[in-house]
């Protein structure tokens, strides 16, 4: 536990993929954690390729990090001396990509003379939800996001079992492929979301994928596969969205909590881009468990989650990680 007489101000840096993301979280004596800034560059460059080109998200992310950073610390009201200790994602991600946040953060605690802390994207999405609410294990952690659909069981702090995950999409690569094939543009998290409010969920009778399985993992081709024949079939890009919605938000909250009544837990933290989708709350909110969803702006990729992360490390005691460390593509986060 903490035992430090002043708030540490922890700056975190995300450049794992196309959003350039530096925030700044308060760790308090007392332990408690405020978000004071967070902001993030979403890099345009790559919508006309129709996906992230590895290479221009690096160069765009060292374009970008200088102004980026000089925003968050404006927007926390600090100057860089105040930052006591830097967390900076170190993977899974684009390599290049991550690289150009992690020597950012490597040079900056270096050249502050501070902490320098490695963070896994991953834990830093589960973390984004400390700024609504304490997280203490045990408890379940669904992660839903672009490259993600992974369902954690945390038993102690620091301690993360994969109890489930998708065995082809992930939950937001459906919503955005599905938006697309809808013609609602993109991200389509959001497009699907919005011509949802107008569409009837049971227009199209998308079933429930994997729904009778005694494990929970999770697939979102089938129902890719099914939306693409309703749209040749006719149907309206509002139902395609809403019946879409109505099945893969089914699956997510349905899976989730015969997994907490498996494991026990009464605790679960749902977080990723797909976690700021409103249908998926308000399932969430109707199951009876605790569930804790990030607060305003740190569901997508950003900086704060990470610093968020590094706040929980430090509590925990964990050590600062080595200079020489390096970015990682693949970095699987359960460890058991
Ligand atoms: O966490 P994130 O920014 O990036 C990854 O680490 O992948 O998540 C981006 C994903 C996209 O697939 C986007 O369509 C989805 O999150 N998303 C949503 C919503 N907002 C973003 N999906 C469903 N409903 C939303 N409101
Ligand atoms: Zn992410």
């Amino acid at each position: 536990m903490t035992d430090r007489p002043r708030p540490l101000r922890i700056l975190g840096i995300d450049t794992s993929c196309d959003d350039t993301g530096v925030g700044v979280v308060e760790l308090a004596p007392d332990g408690r954690v405020t978000v004071l800034a967070n902001r993030v560059w979403s890099q345009a460059v790559h919508a006309q390729y129709g996906g992230v080109m590895p290479e221009l998200a690096s160069r765009e992310h060292v374009e970008r990090i200088d102004q980026i950073m000089g925003d968050a610390l404006h927007e926390a009201g600090l100057s860089v001396s105040d930052i006591g200790a830097v967390a900076a994602t170190s993977g899974p991600g684009l390599v290049g990509a991550l690289l150009v946040g992690l020597m950012y953060g490597k040079g900056l605690a270096q050249a502050l003379n501070v902490p320098f802390h490695a963070a896994h994207h991953l834990e830093g999405h589960i973390f984004a939800a400390a700024s609504e609410a304490e997280l203490r294990a045990p408890f379940l952690a669904l992660v839903v996001s672009g490259g993600h659909t992974h369902l954690f069981d945390v038993p102690r702090g620091g301690e993360y079992v994969l109890v489930g995950a998708t065995r082809d999409d992930a939950a937001g690569e459906a919503f955005d492929k599905v938006a697309r094939l809808a013609g609602l543009g993109y991200p389509g998290g959001p497009a699907i979301s919005e011509a949802a409010t107008r569409g009837d969920p049971q227009a199209v009778p998308f079933k429930e994928p994997l729904k009778g399985q005694s494990g929970f993992d999770f697939s979102f081709s089938g129902l890719k596969t099914a939306a693409l024949l309703a749209h040749r079939a006719g149907a309206t890009p509002e139902n395609l969205a809403a019946s879409f919605q109505r099945a893969a938000v089914q699956t997510l909250v349905n899976t989730t909590v015969r997994a907490a009544q498996a494991t026990g837990r009464s605790t679960v933290v749902v977080s990723g881009g797909v976690a700021a989708n409103h249908a998926l709350r308000e399932a969430f909110a109707a199951t009876g468990l605790h569930v804790v969803f990030p607060g305003r702006g740190l569901n997508t990729d950003n900086g704060a989650m990470i610093a968020l992360a590094g706040a929980a490390a430090i509590q925990a005691g964990r050590p600062a990680s080595a200079l020489d460390g390096g970015a990682t593509a693949y970095a699987p986060l359960a460890n058991a």
